[in-house]
């Protein structure tokens, strides 16, 4: 990856499915950023059985939002990471006005700031199919598609080769209240970025490519170029 001069910190704001996860890997491997999924730190308290894990599992698979305290430990104890020295990429947090405010103080206190928060617009109806058709490493957090973005061998994981599998929320009774919480939770978030000048809306409906090539923009000049 290509070191930067400045460390950068950036949010990912979007729907389930709006490719978050996708490109914060990109970014991530691109310019030797750490990338901070609270998804994925989630599922990882799952997948090794901690109290935590289990008591996250049951609002996660409801499609519920898990306590603010907890997400904003996680990502406190991440960003102090040193790998997260040359900057950050939060995917997926914060997820609420108050994550948002929590998220403002802790970069004060480090003395940190944040670059951008980059906005993922996509109507609902695009949804259900990306996530119908998602497949994801569970380990890592890797997340393909099987016709927009599939693995070199089918059913396999790229880097390791081990196998994919659906995520148990990508169902739809739990993709609708992922959604629901995203318009009641999530979005009012953008109010609060856009006053602050920091917030970059791009158009997430486009091709992974240009997609891709919105967000490298935003990252490299801090404006949005397309939308
Ligand atoms: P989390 O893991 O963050 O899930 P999410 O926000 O619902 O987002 P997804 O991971 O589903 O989507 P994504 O935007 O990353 O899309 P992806 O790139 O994979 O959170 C899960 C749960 O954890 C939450 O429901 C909540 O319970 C809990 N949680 C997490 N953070 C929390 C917080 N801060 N506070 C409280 N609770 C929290 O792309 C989707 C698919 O589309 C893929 O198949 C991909 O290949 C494809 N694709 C991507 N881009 C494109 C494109 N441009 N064109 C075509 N296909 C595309």
């Amino acid at each position: 990856c290509r070191h930067i001069k400045d460390s950068k910190r950036l949010v990912f704001i979007g729907a389930p499915g709006a490719g978050k996860g996708t490109h914060s890997y990109k970014l991530q491997n691109t310019f030797c950023l750490c990338q901070i999924s609270t998804g994925d730190l989630l599922r990882n308290e799952i997948r090794t059985g901690t109290q935590l894990g289990k008591q996250a599992k049951t609002i996660m698979e409801k499609g519920g939002l898990v306590p603010d305290e907890i997400v904003i430990n996680m990502v406190k104890n991440s960003l102090m990471k040193p790998d997260c020295a040359k900057g950050a990429i939060l995917d997926g947090f914060p997820r609420t006005i108050q994550q948002a405010q929590k998220f403002d103080e802790i970069l004060k206190n480090e003395g940190l700031s944040l670059f951008k928060a980059i906005y993922f617009k996509v109507e609902d109806d695009v949804i259900l199919e990306r996530l119908g058709g998602r497949l994801v490493h569970l380990p890592s957090g890797r997340s393909y598609h099987t016709k927009y973005n599939p693995p070199k061998i089918p059913g396999k994981d790229d880097i390791t080769g081990e196998d994919l599998s659906q995520r148990p929320d990508d169902v739809p009774q739990t993709i609708k209240t992922r959604l629901e919480n995203f318009h009641s939770q999530t979005k009012p978030m953008l109010d609060y970025y856009e006053k602050q000048g920091l917030l970059a809306t791009i158009n997430a409906q486009a091709s992974i490519t240009n997609v891709w090539r919105q967000i490298k923009d935003v990252f490299k000049s801090g404006k949005q170029t397309s939308e």
